[in-house]
């Protein structure tokens, strides 16, 4: 019987992902919760015929020089700004991503951070923790009303519109700034208006980025744009940090440019702004927008399900990201039985 292809698992992932692997694949997993070192997944990756990998693995030239007979790498993310695309598909690999199965978890967790933010859910906690809490006040720990005011989401792809669908029961208008805009019934429907980023952050009590990072929204949301925002605004981040100026940030939470911020995401991944972790009016996660059980196991299954597809039956994956890709016909990879 023909040798099993060889398939990188770069990070420990859930047990029913790599079951769907098993039967096909000689499998080399690194089963750890910390990201493989660069050497060691270059060491790895030499002779095998996909990867499963992270957002914290950089898909880039170095990777592909060490792995001639690589034909597709699936990523565990829907973000795509770790991977040189179009040196993939100058070397005729795949890259397949998981669009779909997180934007309701992604959009349900961006509602999570914005109320944390505006009824300082987690300054409440840490009052409580720290045994501070002596009975209720009237002026304790005020907070900002969230229903009836105006959202404004920046980047209106399938999150952001999620997001904005979830305004419906809260009374919210909508303004949204994209390039694209989105058909006039979606927008009815959403009680959405697209304006331009300016208006949008003059108008808008609640910020959220939901844009793709690349060079163009890279420090979108520098200090000028920080100090339209209004004093009474927040900003929640829950796309990529480095759209964000994390230490011009920083100066607005401490000046009061703006009151508040959410952030799930760090301009310098896993590494925050020097002085972030001291402004209270911050609520600051891990990287967990997508993160529920329920999510990751389809995160998993369909980068696992897209390394079948292909290398196993020849199948061009749904979740394909380099649509113009022409697979490379004289790379040596063996269909398992
Ligand atoms: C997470 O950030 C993802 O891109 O899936």
């Amino acid at each position: 019987m023909a040798e099993k292809p060889l398939v990188v698992v770069a990070r420990n992932i859930p047990k029913a992902s790599l079951e769907l692997l098993k039967p096909h694949f000689q499998i080399d997993y690194y089963n750890r919760s910390t990201p493989i070192p660069r050497r060691d997944l270059l060491k790895r990756i030499k002779t095998a015929s996909g990867l499963l990998c992270l957002l914290t693995e950089q898909v880039n030239a170095e990777l592909f020089d060490a792995a001639p007979r690589l034909r597709m790498v699936a990523t565990f993310s829907v973000g795509l700004d770790h991977v040189d695309l179009a040196q993939a598909t100058r070397r005729g690999v795949l890259v397949t991503h998981t669009p779909g199965v997180l934007t309701e978890t992604c959009a349900d967790f961006t509602w999570a951070l914005l109320f944390a933010a505006a009824r300082r859910v987690v300054e409440g906690d840490r009052m409580m923790r720290a045994g501070k809490y002596k009975g209720w006040d009237p002026l304790m720990l005020l907070g900002t009303d969230v229903y009836g005011k105006t959202l404004g989401i920046v980047g209106f792809g399938s999150i952001g519109q999620a997001v904005a669908r979830r305004t419906l029961g809260f009374g919210m208008p909508v303004l949204y700034y994209d390039v694209q805009p989105v058909f006039p019934e979606i927008e009815k429907s959403l009680n959405a208006r697209r304006v331009e980023l300016e208006e949008l952050l003059r108008e808008s009590d609640f910020v959220c980025l939901h844009t793709v990072l690349d060079s163009s929204t890279r420090h979108l949301m520098n200090e000028k744009r920080l100090r339209m925002m209004k004093p009474s605004a927040y900003l929640i981040n829950a796309a990529r940090g480095p759209i964000v100026d994390e230490n011009a940030l920083v100066r607005a939470l401490k000046a009061g440019w703006i009151r508040g911020a959410a952030l799930d995401v760090y301009e310098n991944e896993p590494k925050i702004a020097s002085g972030l972790a001291r402004c209270a009016n911050a609520v600051l996660v891990p990287h967990l927008a997508s993160a529920s059980r329920e999510t990751r196991d389809a995160m998993g299954n369909l980068a696992a399900a897209s390394l079948v597809d292909f290398l196993v039956y020849g199948r061009t994956p749904p979740n394909l990201a380099n649509k113009d890709v022409v697979p490379d016909s004289k790379a040596s990879f063996t269909a398992a039985s």
